[in-house]
């Protein structure tokens, strides 16, 4: 009878949801985000700061060639960030039991700025900027999507949205002074 082990049925239910408990790490029952869309649209940034990283890294070294050493720094100092926030969305998806995609093949799919190198030094600004327009307003929309279900993975996306706006700041002040 269950009367003689009355604790029995509910230590190992505890138990069993001890277990899950710590294979969700962080998880919690109160995230009542869609897990599964947010580490996808996490890997979708990924993407996006991976490609990037690369297309600054390629315009700072050509426009160091060409002797633009102001834009140059810009590129540099840019590619570092895209970098960073590429580390910050890789360590937020493995926090949710994900796994991050540094796959390269697909990574321009799975990206949503596009890679450009740009055939001088005013292309490459002018594609900079196009790319960081196209970063803030997907980052806007996801983290108008998360809302107050992901506090956490929204933050991370209003911060780097901040720096992504700041990004294009920058290089529309650079276009200008082409001019
Ligand atoms: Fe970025
Ligand atoms: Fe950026």
């Amino acid at each position: 009878m269950h009367s003689s082990q009355p604790f029995l049925t509910d230590i190992e239910t505890i138990r069993q949801r001890a277990r899950q408990h710590i294979e969700d790490g962080s998880i919690t029952e109160g995230y009542t985000a869609d897990r599964e869309t947010i580490i996808k649209l996490l890997n979708e940034a990924l993407a996006t700061e991976i490609v990037c990283t690369l297309r600054y890294k390629r315009h700072f070294f050509m426009a160091t060639g060409i002797k633009a050493s102001v834009a140059a720094a810009e590129f540099q100092e840019h590619a570092k960030e895209e970098q960073e926030h590429a580390d910050r969305l890789a360590a937020r998806i493995v926090q949710l039991g994900g796994e991050p995609d540094f796959n390269p093949e697909g990574l321009i799919t799975r990206s949503h700025a596009q890679y450009s190198e740009g055939s001088d030094l005013r292309d490459m600004i002018k594609e900079d900027l196009i790319a960081e327009r196209i970063a803030i307003d997907s980052y806007r929309e996801i983290t108008q999507y998360i809302g107050d279900k992901d506090p956490t993975t929204r933050r991370i996306f209003e911060d780097i949205l901040a720096q992504e706006e700041e990004h294009a700041d920058d290089m529309a002040g650079l276009l200008q002074g082409l001019d």
